[in-house]
């Protein structure tokens, strides 16, 4: 209802004018959803705002508002009650033209943007030779949603994987590879990124331990940076063996992301402190080249360094972030680029960009948005490891959620006395539990860590995957039962709305577009959750009063679609977080 809500909006725009004379011109009616259904579906609390500007009672000022307000189209007669708040009732009729529309196309009636932008969302990002951990799922999770709502509201959306893939980690691995595993170093598949996750440790141990290990890393980061090619080789080996894994959790998760790694803008990164140069925002401290940042200071209140180039000559984080941020503007042509990691790099952001800026390379046009997420905690709220306190394997986690979903499954089977193949159970299990992981996530504010329990996303009751996932299936077993084919309803068949949890119902299903509007702009995918949650609470009220099968035509058919139309929205919300429905379960 976002174009009804626009549509009022504009109607008490004139009707202010109308009333008050010109200067009320673009006053805000603020207009929101009723506080109480029993005061109609929106309210207008600008009688209020008004009282000192116009010298009068806000009672008086909303009286004679509502005489010059037309909204007679889709609203009954509106009333003013206590202070002076105007509140609004959607006519019957007009909820159902806007249901008959939600059911022609294949979108649900809701509209592509007009203004369709560039969008790059860099989610994900793992890093290679390291395990991919619980933080490069939420951000996985988080941002294949994003990019999900973005794409379908019509915007152009580049979906990005920063892979940390380049850095003197390589001059540490490559150097202990080749005297302890030098097979891996030339020969595709020797290793498994478990192994590599291994040896990285050992890596690091000998390293910080050995001064000539060190030194022989640092040659190692050299020839690596000079393009040597047996070193190129061997980091390309690492890298793909790094790859393959991801993308075995990517192919479980359905993702679809494009790698362009920190590798990518190597070349670019001495134009980058070269133009910083020119341009008289690079300082030489202690040897290393940075830029002083504004509004961030040290404990003594001095201006804090972003370092672009370390004494040593080699280039940072940072350093490829600005690059990539002025790769993006210029070549991509983004209009919109969207970050997502957790809250901890949020200075990391907010300093590259202020350099970025400084630098001239973000024009006014372009918006640049870190979204931050907590940490994953577990359910003791400590961090999450498993029980030998080890970072958890995602491949594990998602094992163990798709196990559990199965003996909730298998118990639940044989209390019904039902018997489904092997087949359906493995189907089932792993819809669930995948779902489950996802759903858990992104239905927690994401700024907010985020405790981690197969228990409580597997719930079938709550704000669920599994919840969300029944009430799918309700409506499919409300066809199966009664043989209707739901695809075969037609927008010819009026949808009554004569009992109070239909209206309900129908209400909130129009209610789609708003909530997609609302993650468009704030790119908090909880609000979708939050919205399916309470859809699928609606229905089940509308399902336990009103007899679908059981009831005469033409109430029969209008319940059906209502209930069709509760199904398509689910599956729909559900797809824009990633999950996927099941037909029986
Ligand atoms: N690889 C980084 C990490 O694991 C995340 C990269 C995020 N994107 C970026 N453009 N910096 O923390």
């Amino acid at each position: 209802m976002k174009a009804t809500i626009a549509q009022l909006q504009k109607q008490f725009e004139q009707a202010l004018v109308a009333a008050f004379g010109e200067e009320l011109a673009g006053t805000d009616p603020i207009l929101v959803p009723a506080s109480n259904p029993k005061f109609g579906d929106y309210q207008a609390n600008v009688a209020m705002s008004l009282a000192k500007k116009l010298g009068m009672a806000p009672r008086a000022i909303a009286e004679k508002l509502i005489q010059h307000l037309e909204v007679s189209d889709c609203c009954e007669p509106p009333t003013v009650a206590g202070a002076g708040f105007i509140n609004l009732t959607l006519k019957t009729d007009y909820l159902m033209g806007q249901l008959k529309q939600m059911q022609m196309g294949d979108r649900l009636g809701l509209p592509r943007t007009k203004a369709p932008q560039r969008v790059i969302v860099d989610f994900s990002s793992p890093n290679i030779a390291k395990e991919m951990h619980v933080g490069h799922l939420r951000s996985t999770i988080i941002g294949d949603s994003i990019a999900r709502v973005l794409e379908f509201q019509g915007h152009d959306v580049l979906r990005l994987n920063h892979v940390g893939d380049w850095g003197t980690q390589f001059g540490m691995l490559i150097t202990y590879l080749r005297e302890a595993y030098p097979a891996a170093l030339t020969q595709a598949d020797a290793l498994e990124i478990g192994d590599l996750v291994e040896f990285y440790k050992k890596a690091k141990q000998r390293f910080d331990e050995d001064e000539a290990f060190k030194e022989a890393a640092r040659q190692t980061v050299v020839q690596l940076q000079a393009g040597d090619e047996a070193t190129l080789q061997a980091w390309r080996l690492l890298c793909e063996q790094s790859r393959q894994s991801f993308q075995k959790i990517y192919d479980r998760l359905d993702i679809c992301i494009n790698e362009r790694g920190e590798s990518f803008y190597n070349p670019l990164l001495p134009g980058v402190v070269e133009d910083l140069d020119k341009l008289g925002l690079l300082v030489e401290d202690q040897g290393a080249k940075c830029v002083f940042l504004e509004g961030f200071t040290n404990k003594e209140g001095e201006p804090l360094p972003l370092i672009v180039q370390k004494s040593d000559g080699g280039y940072n984080y940072a350093t490829t972030d600005l690059a990539a941020v002025r790769y993006r503007v210029q070549q991509d042509q983004v209009e919109r680029a969207i970050y997502v990691t957790d809250a901890g790099q949020a200075n990391h952001f907010a300093q590259v960009w202020q350099v970025a800026a400084r630098a001239g390379w973000i024009p006014d046009s372009v918006k640049l948005e870190h979204v931050p997420f907590g940490v994953v905690q577990g359910e003791d709220g400590k961090k999450f490891k498993t029980r030998s306190g080890e970072t958890v394997r995602l491949q594990d986690l998602l094992d163990e959620a798709i196990a559990r979903a199965r003996t909730d499954l298998e118990e639940r089977l044989q209390k019904e006395e039902r018997h489904e193949t092997e087949d359906f159970i493995n189907h089932v299990a792993t819809v669930v539990g995948i779902s489950a992981v996802k759903y858990a996530d992104l239905s927690q504010n994401r700024t907010s860590n985020y405790i981690f329990s197969y228990d409580k996303m597997l719930a079938l009751l709550g704000n669920t995957a599994p919840y969300m996932l029944y009430a799918y299936a309700r409506v499919q077993g409300i066809s199966r039962t009664g043989g209707v084919d739901l695809s075969q309803l037609t927008p010819d068949s009026p949808i009554l709305l004569q009992e109070e949890t239909e209206l309900a119902l129908a209400k909130d299903l129009l209610k789609f577009d708003e909530v997609l509007g609302e993650v468009e702009a704030d790119l908090f995918p909880n609000r979708l959750c939050q919205y399916l949650f309470e859809l699928s609470q609606k229905f089940n009220q509308f399902y336990d009063r009103c007899p679908v099968l059981k009831a005469e035509e033409p109430t029969r058919t209008s319940r059906l679609t209502l209930a069709a139309l509760t199904a398509q929205t689910l599956k729909l919300g559900l797809s824009l977080l990633g999950i996927s429905v099941l037909e029986r379960m």
